[in-house]
């Protein structure tokens, strides 16, 4: 298939675009470029790419493409409230403005990356796709107000789907550090301290990288029948812990640090545990398979292995430093386009 990957230099398009090359198909980026040199290690071969705003996309740069994969956003629930209107601008308007145009162009599939914060707090009973949803941010919320437009553009030769991931975590060569497991590995590799600022109770569902660029892959050619117009959440149930239990792998998977959780209360409300069983049942064999202790090996070994630094977790992978920075430099504007 020939397919757009909108964000492909971001931390899960990164990861994402060899996964789509290896199973055949033909990969072309669309990204303004905002974290393209914030790489750990080698630099990777991106894919031919548009260096172009996601509100600025041309109606020609659709034309050609059998499938989109829509994951350009600004990205996080703290970026989202930094920037409510933005949010709203890129995440919403833009990712509505893109389908439509997909869909005018003739591209008959368009694989939406939503998330499982659209479940907001839920309490201790997992969530199916049918749950009511609760965004607690702009940011959840614009994923919301995208998959209910998107519904309205499906029809018999245009297929949107929704793959809610849970939150992500797994080494990319762009980084992303402000993600919890990443985070916490982080913190184990520069101080030694596993520190929880919360009282570590809140359930955060979670999915590697890689299983999240499997899950795309897979609903890419899934027959339409099985896969039209519908939601599924990203994951795995295995991975469905609290943020102790996180703190409490890394500790484990980094001999010599140390747990502290220091129950303060949190700003961040969000809990849920969420049902993986739909994406199961619709692609038989589809599932997450790596666990988070995997996960926190392949991370302390990759900090260990590419000497991350702390200015590098604190600034370079932190997004929201990262655009403070960029914006400061001058080499990004005031609504985030690259000058
Ligand atoms: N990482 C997670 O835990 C997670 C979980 C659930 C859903 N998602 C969703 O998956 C998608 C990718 O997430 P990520 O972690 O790779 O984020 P990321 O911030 O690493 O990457 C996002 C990419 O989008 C690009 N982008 C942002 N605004 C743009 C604009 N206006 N025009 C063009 N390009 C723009 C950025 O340059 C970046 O390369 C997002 O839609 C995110 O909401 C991520």
């Amino acid at each position: 298939m020939r397919v757009l990957l909108t964000g492909h230099q971001g931390y899960l398009g990164t990861v994402m675009a060899p996964v789509l090359a290896a199973a055949g198909h033909e990969v072309t980026g669309l990204d303004s470029g905002l974290f393209a040199d914030c790489v750990l290690g080698p630099t990777p071969p991106d894919p031919e790419g548009l260096a172009v705003d996601l509100r600025d996309v041309p109606a020609e740069a659709l034309a050609g493409f059998d499938a989109v994969i829509h994951l350009a956003a600004l990205s996080n629930d703290p970026l989202g409230s930094l920037a409510p209107e933005l949010t709203y601008d890129i995440n919403y308007h833009a990712s509505v403005r893109l389908a439509r145009l997909a869909r005018e162009a003739g591209v008959r599939r368009f694989l939406y990356a939503s998330t499982c914060s659209v479940y907001g707090a839920s309490g201790d009973e997992p969530v199916t796709e049918d749950a009511p949803l609760r965004p607690l941010t702009p940011y959840a919320e614009s994923k919301v107000r995208v998959e209910d437009e998107l519904l309205e553009l499906a029809d018999a030769d245009f297929t949107p789907v929704f793959l809610r991931n849970a939150t992500a975590f797994g080494f990319s060569p762009r980084l992303r550090a402000d993600i919890v497991l990443n985070n916490l590995v982080g913190h184990a590799h520069l101080s030694g301290e596993v520190k929880v600022l919360s009282d570590g109770t809140p359930w955060r569902p979670l999915v590697h990288a890689l299983d999240i660029a499997d899950a795309f892959t897979a609903v890419l050619t899934a027959p339409r029948e099985a896969v039209h117009a519908r939601a599924f959440n990203v994951g795995t149930e295995r991975n469905n812990v609290t943020v102790a239990e996180i703190a409490a792998t890394v500790v484990e998977a980094v001999p010599g640090s140390t747990l502290l959780i220091t129950g303060q209360t949190g700003a961040d409300p969000r809990s849920y545990r969420v049902d993986f069983s739909r994406l199961r049942a619709a692609l038989p064999g589809c599932e997450a398979r790596r666990s988070v202790k995997e996960g926190a090996v392949e991370l302390i070994d990759a900090y260990r292995r590419h000497g991350l630094t702390r200015e590098a977790f604190e600034r370079r992978f932190t997004r929201l430093a990262r655009l403070a920075d960029r914006q400061a430099a001058g080499t990004v504007g005031g609504e985030l386009r690259p000058r």
